[in-house]
């Protein structure tokens, strides 16, 4: 079966190279929109968006979170020290989500809207990476307060946006996880 949302969602891919080319502010808008139209429970919409395209603030971010993926995971240390930015591959935007602490569906809701904002880019040439690492931003004080993140709210994954290359080709999916009655 084919058409161009089935394309869109077995097209996107997870990029880890971004050109310089920038990514207007009416289109950041319009993917922010894509993701307040995921589902959520009681339709809450508990989601809450932190665009980052300071690149003073994204390269300290991105210095921060690689001591630390070192620190934790000293395999990769070769690796990340031979890249320029090993954490958000030269993106110059981030939207970090942030989902509240007490609300046990957000975690659902968050990741629907992370993935309605990852296909919406795809559709518009946009490549994207969610960068789990970003979580080891939150012992870093002086960062912390500079995203300002709202009481009672936490960051649920920050997302690496900007225009590619090349889109690479997709890791391989295995079927044996579905049961069938
Ligand atoms: C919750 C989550 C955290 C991730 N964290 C990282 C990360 O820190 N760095 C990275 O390069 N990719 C990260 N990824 C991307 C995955 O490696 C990628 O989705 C997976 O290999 C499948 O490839 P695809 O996205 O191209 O289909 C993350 C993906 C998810 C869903």
């Amino acid at each position: 079966m084919d058409n161009e949302t089935i394309k869109t969602i077995k097209t996107r891919r997870s990029t880890r190279g971004f050109n310089q080319k920038e990514i207007s502010k009416d289109v950041v808008k319009e993917l922010l929109e894509c993701a307040r139209y995921a589902p959520s429970a009681m339709n809450r919409q508990p989601w809450r968006f932190i665009v980052i395209s300071d690149k003073e603030l994204i390269s300290e971010m991105s210095e921060h979170i690689k001591q630390k993926a070192i620190e934790k995971f000293p395999h990769v240390k070769e690796r990340a020290e031979s890249m320029k930015d090993p954490i958000f591959y030269g993106s110059g935007l981030l939207v970090m989500i942030l989902r509240p602490k007490d609300d046990e569906w957000a975690m659902f809701d968050c990741s629907a809207a992370a993935e309605n904002m990852m296909l919406a880019a795809r559709s518009l040439e946009i490549g994207s990476v969610p960068v789990g690492f970003a979580k080891f931003l939150e012992d870093d004080k002086d960062i912390m307060a500079k995203l300002d993140i709202p009481e009672g709210y936490e960051q649920h994954i920050t997302l690496a946006l900007g225009y590619v290359d090349e889109w690479p080709e997709a890791p391989e999916r295995s079927s044996d996880d579905t049961i069938w009655i």
